[in-house]
């Protein structure tokens, strides 16, 4: 049994994770880290060589190429490719739809869950992603699956989208969202589902402060 203790998040896109996740693991002390960033990264660098994210035989290819660094700055996870901070390029809807495609390849999944688990073996940590209570960390002392409402997850994403100065569509973002949650969670390998032990929270009628709130009486309760 390891010394540390994990905490695994997960859930379709837009349900909170990273903002619940991130100020969880503040009040905690513990290290987060956000798992899709790193799907991101893989998919961004297959975007810049030019290789479509379903295209199974190029990524296989390129995939050994990849050189991920992650660093903490200020608390803020950041994104080190071959060499490069990539942390702000992976945000656009169009790296979403990359990391969701990339996301499906076993060559893909292979390569970073050694990355993923280590960071559980030298760390106490709060870490989001699809399948991090299914696969990568089965054994993670809380496991949570957080959820809310397509419409609300869609009205937050859009919000964050306005907010950062990009045109958006809500239909659109919805449209995405909706396919994107469809991709992740009807692929073969490590589909996002709930863990058979995860506690289902639905925040959709609550704030950020009542989620966290909620969460962290879980992991009270379930840590003692
Ligand atoms: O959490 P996010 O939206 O940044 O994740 C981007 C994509 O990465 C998501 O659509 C599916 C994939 N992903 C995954 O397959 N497994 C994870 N543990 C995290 C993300």
């Amino acid at each position: 049994m390891s010394k540390f203790v994990s905490i695994a998040i997960d859930g379709p896109a837009g349900a909170g994770k990273s903002t619940m996740a991130r100020a969880c693991a503040k009040e905690l002390g513990y290290l987060y880290v956000d798992t899709g960033a790193i799907y991101r990264t893989v998919g961004y660098y297959m975007r810049l060589m030019g290789v479509g994210p379903k295209d199974k035989d190029g990524i296989a290819r390129l995939i050994d190429e990849v050189n991920i660094d992650i660093r903490y700055e200020d608390g803020v996870q950041h994104m080190i490719l071959n060499g490069t901070d990539v942390t702000g390029e992976i945000r656009t809807p169009e790296m979403s739809k990359y990391a969701s495609g990339v996301s499906a390849q076993k060559c893909v999944r292979d390569f970073l869950l050694d990355m993923q688990r280590a960071f559980a073996r030298k760390h106490n940590v709060v870490m989001d992603g699809r399948d991090i209570g299914t696969v990568v960390l089965p054994k993670a002392q809380v496991k949570i699956f957080l959820t809310a409402s397509p419409e609300e997850r869609a009205k937050r994403r859009f919000e964050e989208l306005t907010e950062k100065g990009e045109k958006a569509s809500y239909e659109k973002v919805l449209q995405d969202m909706k396919q994107r949650d469809k991709q992740d969670s009807e692929r073969t390998i490590a589909p996002l589902k709930q863990a058979a032990d995860a506690v289902l929270l639905d925040t959709s009628d609550d704030t950020v402060k009542q989620s966290v709130d909620a969460i962290l009486a879980i992991v009270r309760r379930k840590l003692g």
